[in-house]
């Protein structure tokens, strides 16, 4: 009871300080412009013209939600075990680029009122198993996994390009930009692995292979469920 009637303080309190009112006050005060309050008109993708289009977009929304989710996952398994070592920032930075992935794709998801995959919970001790295996196996043991998933997830980004293209570049243009933008990104994580020894590992060819087969499972199954 108690819990509740803090909580409609708290409440109250963060809505008027907020208020659109209090803060076009504020702007009036010290001549600042005011900020744009309303939410943004447009997403990246369009208003569906079809249940047709619809799901085409939700099921690649999804797809590259969880695979950004999975990424994720990934790089937190590999600072578990590598966090405190030499290649420590190197990872971090490259899951830094993944968590602005996520944040956009997250936010994305909620605008279009995109239900994401019913196996994030799979992807997310998955993908944290496979960053922490692998970097168990050393500096080039994280590296070979880094070249391994973002082929993958370049790969996987170029055939929506390809695809988003054959339909209606205009249409998705937003979508298109973003896409690329972020596909560039993967592969710079692609080649940072590459640059730090993943060939060295012994074994290499077979892991890469192995963990290349498990992305295109989870690539067709998150499109799907
Ligand atoms: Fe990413
Ligand atoms: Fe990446």
């Amino acid at each position: 009871m108690q819990r509740a009637v803090f909580a409609h303080i708290a409440l109250h309190d963060w809505t008027h300080v907020f208020s659109p009112l209090r803060i076009r006050q504020c702007c009036l005060k010290h001549r600042a412009l005011p900020v744009q309050l309303s939410s943004r008109a447009y997403s990246v993708i369009p208003p569906p013209r079809d249940e047709a289009e619809k799901a085409l977009l939700h099921s690649m929304l999804r797809v590259d939600h969880a695979g950004e989710y999975g990424a994720n996952r990934i790089y937190a398994g590999q600072m578990a075990v590598l966090g405190r070592s030499q290649i420590g920032p190197l990872i971090q930075e490259m899951w830094d680029q993944e968590k602005k992935h996520l944040a956009k794709f997250n936010e994305i998801l909620a605008e279009n009122r995109v239900r994401p995959t019913l196996l994030l919970p799979l992807w997310n001790v998955a993908g944290f198993l496979l960053g922490a295996g692998t970097a168990l196996l050393g500096k080039e043991g994280a590296m070979a996994c880094t070249v391994a998933v973002e082929e993958s997830i370049s790969e996987h980004y170029n055939s929506q390009i390809r695809a988003l293209m054959e339909e209606d570049p205009d249409r998705y243009v937003e979508l298109l930009k973003l896409i690329k933008e972020f596909r560039d990104d993967e592969m710079e994580h692609h080649d940072t692995g590459l640059e730090h020894d993943a060939e060295s590992l012994p074994g290499y060819k077979l892991l890469k292979s192995a963990i290349q087969l498990g992305c295109t499972a989870a690539i067709f199954v998150s499109q799907r469920l």
